[in-house]
């Protein structure tokens, strides 16, 4: 791992001041970004740099100077979206032959992608791996002077400080807390394409925190592929819950939420600082993936449903109240219709309040994409609706249970369903479609429950 200097962020930033004066004044970029939250992180920073060449930003490929495309690898269906979308940029790039086209994210970890990209999608100029984020101006810099196309392949794992920053909103943010994954789950890709865990230092975060508190923000959400690995990698005796603790210190009303949680690496000691720091929102994200013991062997998740459920009960005996999501993927290789009725017991006993359901997707690379496969498509996706059914019933009654309920919500935008005027979320994390006055947006305010569904919570601002 290497910690990048800031004399060498310092170095990137006079590239953009260069690239700047070569684009002139007027000059726009556009961000198209897959995926997950870290990849919108990552996004955010990819905008600062833009902003630091002078580039405002336009949702609009025909209008843009610079367009750069943020890849998620990890479902084959988010892929062939964006090569889609990347194929059709060829019509922006032949009216306006001067314009850059960038792809990065988790894609361009993958040599067969990037191989297609080379012989197939000629408009693209330039494509890099998360890994190489911090030195975008400089390999921009190098496509704008030669004009050549340029593959960077950069697989070194490092930690940058000091990127500037454009944030979506102002009133929620994420910040990462660590980068990569050690976990290798049979299925998953993310450990080959953002390689291996790597944490950034508690002062860097609790400085991050720090300005987002004074700057406004509400709601801060810590940001890592399994946060329950923080601090493994750097002196001292620091975990994920300590640092909880520190940033629950930091001065300011705002609520801390984070993600992902890994069930092998989630402890008590976790639980106690979610229940005593009171700013640490009451909601776990807490991804199980199957119900079948052989099923989450196959998958190397290293613990068994008992082991969850036993976390689950724990969790709840500190944090009552607390709102649970998960993630499951359904059609894991051989998974036998009697292993996911496990899965659909398993979420009867937890009732969880949402969950993001996956069909299994091959990832070339993975070992599960070795394994034999018989069950048909057609099986699989019955399976998944009967899943995503019973979760829905699941959802409604636990919606149900919070009508007539007053709540602290953070109001956080315009509604646009026609009915209600605002848009909110419960320290939990439930969404709450609300009647009330545009001036509370970005503010707690309290909300009188009065009606649910499956989706959301409905009420009235008091
Ligand atoms: N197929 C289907 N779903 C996957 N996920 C990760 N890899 C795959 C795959 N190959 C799901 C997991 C993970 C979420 C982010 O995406 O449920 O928790
Ligand atoms: Fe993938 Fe498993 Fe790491 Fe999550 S914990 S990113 S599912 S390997």
């Amino acid at each position: 791992m290497t910690e990048i200097t800031k004399e060498q962020i310092d170095a990137q930033l006079a590239a953009c001041a260069r690239i700047a004066a070569k684009l002139g004044s007027g000059a726009k970029a556009m961000v198209d970004t897959y995926g997950c939250q870290q990849n919108e992180a990552d996004s955010e920073r990819i905008r600062g740099y833009l902003q630091a060449m002078g580039c405002s930003f336009t949702g609009e490929p025909d209008e843009a100077d610079v367009i750069v495309v943020n890849t998620c690898a990890v479902r084959a269906h988010a892929e062939q979206r964006v090569l889609g979308n990347v194929g059709a940029l060829v019509h922006s790039k032949r009216r306006h032959p001067g314009q850059v086209i960038c792809i990065c994210g988790c894609m361009m970890n993958e040599p067969n992608v990037v191989a297609k990209v080379k012989g197939s999608y000629r408009h693209v100029d330039m494509t890099f791996p998360p890994q190489s984020l911090w030195r975008f101006p400089e390999l921009l810099e190098q496509v704008l002077s030669d004009g050549k196309r340029l593959f960077d392949a950069n697989d070194e794992d490092s930690v940058a400080e000091g990127i500037p920053v454009v944030r979506q909103g102002d009133t929620k943010a994420w910040v990462s807390v660590m980068y990569g994954c050690n976990n290798f789950c049979s299925y998953c890709i993310v450990p080959h394409v953002r390689g291996r865990e790597r944490s950034r230092s508690p002062e860097a975060v609790l400085r991050e925190v720090g300005e987002l508190a004074a700057a406004g923000y509400k709601d801060i959400t810590l940001l890592g592929q399994n946060v329950n690995s923080y601090g493994k990698d750097l002196p001292g005796n620091m975990d994920f819950a300590t640092l909880l603790r520190k940033v629950n210190g930091v001065p300011g009303d705002f609520l801390i939420r984070f993600m992902t949680s890994h069930p092998k690496d989630a402890s008590p000691a976790l639980f106690d600082a979610m229940a005593q720091c009171e700013k640490v929102a009451p909601h776990l994200h807490l991804p199980v993936q199957a119900g079948s013991d052989r099923i989450l062997k196959a998958m190397n998740r290293g613990y068994t449903a008992a082991h969850y459920l036993n976390l689950v009960e724990q969790l709840r005996a500190r944090i009552p109240y607390v709102v649970l999501t998960s993630d499951i993927i359904v059609g894991f290789p051989g998974e036998t219709e009697e292993e996911f009725r496990e899965t659909l017991r398993l979420i009867e006993q937890v009732r969880y309040e949402a969950l993001f359901t996956f069909l299994y997707s091959p990832r070339p690379g993975t070992p599960a994409a070795e394994l034999p496969d018989p069950v048909p498509a057609a099986e699989k996706s019955r399976w998944f609706d009967e899943l995503v059914a019973a979760q829905n019933a699941i959802s409604a009654e636990k919606h149900a249970a919070y009508v007539g309920r007053e709540l602290r919500v953070l109001v956080d935008g315009a509604d646009s369903d026609g009915k209600h005027d605002l848009t909110a979320r419960t320290a939990g994390g439930r969404l709450v479609h609300l009647t009330g006055d545009a001036s509370a947006i970005g503010t707690y305010q309290m909300a009188r429950i009065t009606g649910a569904s499956t989706w959301a919570l409905f009420g009235e601002l008091k």
